[in-house]
């Protein structure tokens, strides 16, 4: 199905726009992109960090806008794990939007076949992050942490991840710059970059790269 054209679907009272049901079957046709939740300059940042990743965890994916740019940009077979419980969550969304599993898994195979034989191998897990993380082993180039974003759900994210993380590794925190100068986010991911990267919480990890709404940091060790 082709895409509607964007001046069709801003005809769309937001209470249709914004419907789990109905956006699930637009997405999962193809007659509408997932929605978009970051802006060039946040994406910059988390693209930076990935260029030569061989194995990327994702938290949080929703309709999948950033897990298709991640797929477009990963190199050839690289590892992307995609987590995310799918369904509504409050902390993670605003009230009423939920992304259905089907529909996000259409728009990655979508993004996997324009790349053939180039693609990345996508795997997923259809779960809350940490207990993901707890039977996890293997290293990690980059984590991007973007799913709950309460203050006690991001730190968990981190503390979770973190070890995972190779020297040289990013970790990207989305929704975190709310307290700099023309920057925006939430106050939970805002106050855990704070703390642990600004105020020096996390030794052996610095900020890599920021804008807008994204922070990068790097494990220096
Ligand atoms: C802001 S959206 C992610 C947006 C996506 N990264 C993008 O840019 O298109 C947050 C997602 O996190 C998921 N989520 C909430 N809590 C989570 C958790 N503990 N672990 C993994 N995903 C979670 C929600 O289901 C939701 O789909």
């Amino acid at each position: 199905m082709a895409i509607l054209p964007p001046r069709l679907r801003r005809l769309a009272p937001d209470r249709l726009r914004d419907d789990p049901r109905l956006r699930a079957l637009a997405v999962g046709l193809g007659a509408i992109p997932p929605r978009r939740m970051h802006s060039e300059q946040d994406m910059q940042v988390l693209l930076g960090c990935v260029s030569e990743a061989q194995r990327v965890v994702e938290v949080g994916v929703y309709e999948g806008a950033s897990a298709l740019l991640l797929c477009r940009t990963l190199p050839a077979h690289a590892e992307l794990h995609l987590i995310d419980p799918f369904g509504a969550h409050p902390d993670a969304l605003p009230a009423g939007w939920g992304a259905t599993e089907w529909a996000t898994r259409r728009t990655i195979a979508r993004a996997l076949s324009e790349r053939g034989s180039q693609a990345v191998q996508v795997h997923w897990h259809v779960a809350l992050s940490a207990p993901v993380a707890s039977t996890w082993s293997q290293p990690l180039d980059a984590v991007f942490i973007d799913g709950d974003h309460s203050e006690a759900g991001c730190e968990l994210d981190w503390c979770c991840w973190r070890g995972f993380v190779r020297p040289g590794g990013h970790v990207v925190f989305h929704d975190a710059r709310a307290d700099q100068p023309g920057g925006r986010g939430l106050p939970g991911p805002t106050a855990v970059v704070s703390r642990n990267f600004r105020q020096g919480k996390a030794p052996g990890w610095v900020i890599a790269a920021e804008a807008d709404r994204t922070v990068a940091v790097c494990r220096s060790t």
